[in-house]
């Protein structure tokens, strides 16, 4: 396979971790740009990266450059990931990949227009577990889905100069974690749970701090999601079928589970994979999907969550100041 370029636009807490995951595989970052110059040098010496750019612009005009990977707010995502896909660049997006469905939708439509890949990070979708979850369901060990909980909840300060509460940089807890209880539903799910309800509890800002959310699909699926960013939660996932049920614990990057068969009581620990490597994990699927040796990023998922997501705001009457200007 090629040895692709990645380049980072961000350079902030997860950016990091992706240039660890490199080293870790012996490789570096091809190059990084950065709103604030100043920290892209710094990260760049860090790393042991060779190209820094002046301005984000020069990062899509690199011809070297094969994959960007956008770590920057959520509100920023859509104009780098249309520059980008515009400039023949595959991306890959942290997560939530856009504010909205609408957004989505016209990602897609210019990945297609420059046969390049479009991908959400949502490390879920990579971690070895759940590929080993997923045979053991497959092989119906387990019998038929009936309902899946998840809760996901972190405390953060009420702090207007990061992220998580401000309006103003897509703060908020659907966005933030609420996406990872999602694709960890949908992933579970035989299909898209189209019947939804939730209540929501808004923080002084005007974002949504916590909210409980119901979900059923066409054959009756259900799930359940609990989600704060004022309050720890354990974040761990339940997955109960008609013959036994999944315990997950630590997701979204989780390595062990245990199933409870309920018809002997027997119980089974499943461990695999290491949570320190979940962005190695991701950027190998990446490579695999822009090699064209098989497809591992899942949009179609991350679509049918961001149709979730979009559903849920707008029954909350809560919009981005972004979306606000473009209705
Ligand atoms: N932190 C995590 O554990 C984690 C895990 C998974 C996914 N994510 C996702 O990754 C993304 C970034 O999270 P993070 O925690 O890494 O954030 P962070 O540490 O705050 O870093 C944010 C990065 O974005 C840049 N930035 C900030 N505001 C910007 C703006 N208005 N326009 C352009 N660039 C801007 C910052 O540049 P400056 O140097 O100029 O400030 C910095 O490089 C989010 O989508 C988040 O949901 C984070």
């Amino acid at each position: 396979m090629k040895t692709y370029h990645w380049a980072t636009l961000g350079c902030g807490v997860i950016a990091n971790q992706l240039a660890q995951a490199m080293q870790k595989d012996g490789r570096t970052l091809y190059s990084v740009a950065n709103r604030t110059y100043e920290n892209a040098v710094n990260f760049a010496r860090k790393y042991g990266i060779s190209k820094v750019y002046q301005n984000i612009q020069e990062l899509f005009e690199d011809d070297n450059v094969d994959i960007i990977y956008i770590s920057t707010p959520h509100n920023t995502h859509i104009q780098y990931i249309k520059e980008a896909l515009k400039h023949g660049k595959h991306v890959l997006c942290e997560k939530s990949i856009t504010l909205n469905l609408q957004e989505l939708e016209e990602a897609k439509k210019l990945a297609d227009q420059h046969h390049v890949i479009l991908a959400e990070a949502m490390t879920i979708y990579h971690m070895p577990l759940y590929k080993k979850l997923h045979e053991i369901i497959q092989s119906n060990a387990l019998g038929e889905l009936r309902m899946i909980q998840m809760n996901f909840g972190s405390y953060k300060e009420y702090d207007m100069k990061n992220r998580f509460f401000n309006p103003s940089l897509a703060g908020g807890a659907l966005l933030d974690i609420g996406v990872y209880a999602l694709s960890f539903i949908r992933s579970f799910m035989s299909s898209v749970p189209d019947n939804v309800i939730s209540q929501v509890k808004f923080a002084p800002s005007g974002v949504d701090e916590q909210a409980g959310i119901l979900l059923m699909n066409q054959v009756g699926e259900m799930a359940t999601v609990s989600l704060t960013l004022h309050a720890k939660q354990p974040k761990r996932g339940m997955v109960a079928f008609d013959k036994g049920y999944i315990e997950i614990y630590d997701y979204p990057r989780a390595e062990k589970a245990m199933i409870t068969y309920t018809e002997n009581q027997c119980q089974e620990i499943i461990q695999c994979g290491n949570s320190d490597d979940a962005l190695r994990y991701e950027v190998y699927d990446m490579e695999q999907t822009v090699s064209g040796i098989s497809e591992e990023m899942h949009l179609d998922y991350t679509f049918d969550v961001m149709a979730i997501m979009t559903k849920i705001r707008k029954t909350w009457g809560f919009a981005y100041p972004e979306e606000n200007q473009q209705s």
